[in-house]
């Protein structure tokens, strides 16, 4: 060997060498490091590429390997009714996400993107999950340990098609029932809405004794990232109206909306969705003081802020007019990832060059991603990002279709209990002649689920695997009991007069959103038409699906027994068993049950409440069966 070629082999043993001890260095993949040391060891290797593909949140719709790759996109979604097939399996779920994911571990330093979902009521994108009652029913419980149940249950069922992160729950403080978005708020008053976020340790796992205030937490592989939404007010807005303005007071704001998110910190929940709606005309979407002053600084929140989809585009109106401006001020106000969901790369350059032009400082860029990768290196993202399949048996199990069966006995109210005190239809006997069940909620999976079902604003119909209401009788009743049925009873049925009683279901359509805005609060027909036709032939009790209180003074003189039972998703068994008295009615009004809509809002303790079944109301009935353990 002569000198040159001994000086190369030197010099290649020495640059080998270096290439292995610095991937000894490579900190961040060290899981035995504390996860700020990781952060701080990956976002110095990062270029202002990478660190924008982290803050980019991008549709699965439009999202593939490649394009993860080549963005280097930090998270996908599955925006409500964005599945790869309305049955896919949860094997499909996994495939799908683990392919995306292959995509973000090709880049250079390989980091696992973040796939989220809304599963608000169980995991309810997805085919044959089971779906719990919406936060509607589960405020009435009162029970934050069962709502942990179901947060824990919602985490597996999550898990189980491979997806690490929920946008739930939502700690909206309905104030006011036209607001289409009211079922998913556990209540009008703040206090039961603080004691649901329980939720939160269910999803995520319990925060450890002396745990750092504000840190998110994840316990592993059976738990998801929780996301308190929507940030801040969002159940406030002027008459209910979606996406709207809340003209509130600060003092006001801290009283009624802001105290559930204290309790989610404490219960390190990882994320925040900012709302769409406006604090005394400000968007949320652009408001520093509330998101990067108050949220941030001053309650310590380390996780990361997510906007809400299409959220920064709104902050102009019409949205999207000057998109520039939507991401500067989105950015700046201190939001850290953006559902963008769709047009990514039109906001991945406008953040670039809003960087590169100094209007947007690195310093914030930089807060952004520590707040990500602090979250994905909490989540455990970074030793296990690909999912398996050792979770699927955990989708619709019969374990959580009894939880969800539990939770909808203890979310019905009874409201009306007989014509007077000492002839209470409830319970209804099980041996009868002849009884007939009747309405469009009867026998409807997606009408007695609600929105955010399968497909975003739900869907009528045999949409997913459950037990509808009739079928929960017909389970329920003795066998010599026979059980006519029809959603449209025909006059001449009626007057035939051989049933010993009716039931009959009915109530609001599915809807999400917007969409479900609605000023009269009406029960659309042919609710009315059934209850008024079957209740003036024949004894009745009349259940009522629907995401609020609804307008029922008229027709209640001629109800004999009357039942809100909110949107109770899947298991509808949990209705039967009740009024049949295989258990007692325990529900209490988490809402005002109002007598007109023009006398809206009026939440409990205002001035001119005057409500056709007050906050807390309920009826009981005891069991008539007895059992070896309740
Ligand atoms: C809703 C959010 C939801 C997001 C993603 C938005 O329209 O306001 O609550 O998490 O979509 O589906
Ligand atoms: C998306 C939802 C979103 C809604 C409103 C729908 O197309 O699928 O996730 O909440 O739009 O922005």
């Amino acid at each position: 060997m002569d000198r040159f070629t001994i000086l190369c082999t030197v010099g290649m043993v020495l640059h080998l060498w270096t290439a292995v001890t610095e991937a000894e260095y490579m900190k961040y993949k060290d899981p035995n490091r504390p996860v700020n040391v990781r952060v701080r060891d990956l976002l110095s290797r990062m270029t202002l590429e990478e660190k924008i593909g982290q803050m980019t949140q991008i549709d699965r719709k439009i999202s593939s390997k490649e394009i993860m790759k080549k963005y280097f996109i930090g998270s996908v979604l599955s925006g409500g009714g964005s599945y790869p097939s309305p049955t896919a399996s949860a094997e499909t779920w996994i495939n799908m996400i683990n392919e995306f994911q292959e995509g973000a571990l090709s880049t250079r330093l390989g980091i696992p993107m973040i796939y989220g979902i809304d599963a608000i009521h169980g995991n309810n994108n997805v085919y044959n999950a089971t779906i719990f009652p919406h936060n509607i029913g589960l405020g009435v419980t009162r029970d934050p340990e069962l709502v942990k149940r179901i947060g824990a249950a919602t985490a597996l069922e999550t898990r189980a098609t491979g997806i690490p992160y929920t946008f739930a729950p939502c700690i909206a403080v309905c104030r006011d029932p036209r607001w289409g978005r009211c079922y998913e708020s556990y209540s009008e008053d703040h206090k039961i809405v603080q004691a649901m976020t329980e939720i939160i340790p269910g999803l995520q796992g319990d925060v450890p004794a002396n745990f750092p205030k504000g840190i998110p937490y994840i316990a592993g592989r059976n738990k998801v990232a929780g996301c308190a939404k929507h940030f801040v007010g969002d159940g406030g807005t002027t008459n209910g109206i979606n996406e709207n303005n809340t003209v509130i007071d600060w003092n006001g704001l801290q009283s009624i909306h802001m105290p559930a998110y204290l309790d989610s910190i404490k219960k390190g929940v990882a994320t925040v969705m900012v709302s769409y709606s406006s604090w005394n005309g400000e968007k949320m979407h652009a408001n520093k003081k509330l998101i990067t002053g108050y949220l941030k600084k001053q309650l310590k929140f380390k996780g990361f802020v997510i906007s809400d989809s299409q959220g920064i585009d709104r902050i102009t109106s019409p949205p999207h007019a000057n998109y520039t401006y939507s991401v500067e001020a989105g950015i700046l106000a201190g939001i850290d990832m953006i559902m963008v969901p769709e047009k990514f790369t039109e906001f991945i350059d406008d953040l670039t060059s809003l960087v590169k032009k100094n209007v947007i400082p690195m310093s914030r860029i930089d807060d952004a991603v520590r707040r990500i990768l602090r979250v994905k290196f909490v989540l455990g993202l970074f030793e296990n990002p690909m999912a398996d399949y050792s979770l699927v048996h955990e989708l619709g199990s019969q374990e959580h279709r009894e939880l969800a069966r539990e939770a909808v006995r203890k979310s019905l109210v009874l409201l009306k209990n007989g014509k007077n005190i000492d002839e209470p239809l409830l319970p209804l006997p099980k041996r009868a002649s002849k009884i007939l069940v009747a309405g469009s909620h009867a026998h409807n999976i997606g009408n007695q689920c609600g929105g955010w079902t399968i497909e975003w604003r739900g869907l009528a119909g045999n949409i997913t695997v459950g037990t509808t209401i009739l079928t929960a009788v017909k389970n329920t009743v003795d066998p010599l009991t026979e059980v006519v049925y029809r959603e449209n009873p025909e006059t001449e049925l009626l007057k035939s007069n051989k049933f010993s009683y009716a039931i009959v279901v009915v109530g609001e359509p599915p809807y999400s959103e917007s969409f479900g805005d609605n000023m009269n609060l009406t029960i659309p027909e042919s609710g009315i038409r059934t209850i008024t036709n079957v209740c003036e032939a024949i004894k009745c009790v009349v259940v009522i699906i629907s995401g609020r209180p609804v307008v029922i003074e008229p027709y209640l003189a001629k109800i004999e027994a009357l039942v809100a039972a909110w949107l109770p998703g899947t298991e509808g068994q949990g209705v039967a068993d009740v009024l049949f008295g295989g258990y007692g009615f325990t529900g209490k009004l988490a809402r005002t049950w109002f007598k007109t809509v023009d006398q809206l809002p009026m939440n409990v303790g205002d001035p001119h409440y005057d409500p056709l079944f007050p906050f807390g109301y309920g009826l009981t009935t005891s069991p008539t069966e007895l059992r070896a353990s309740q």
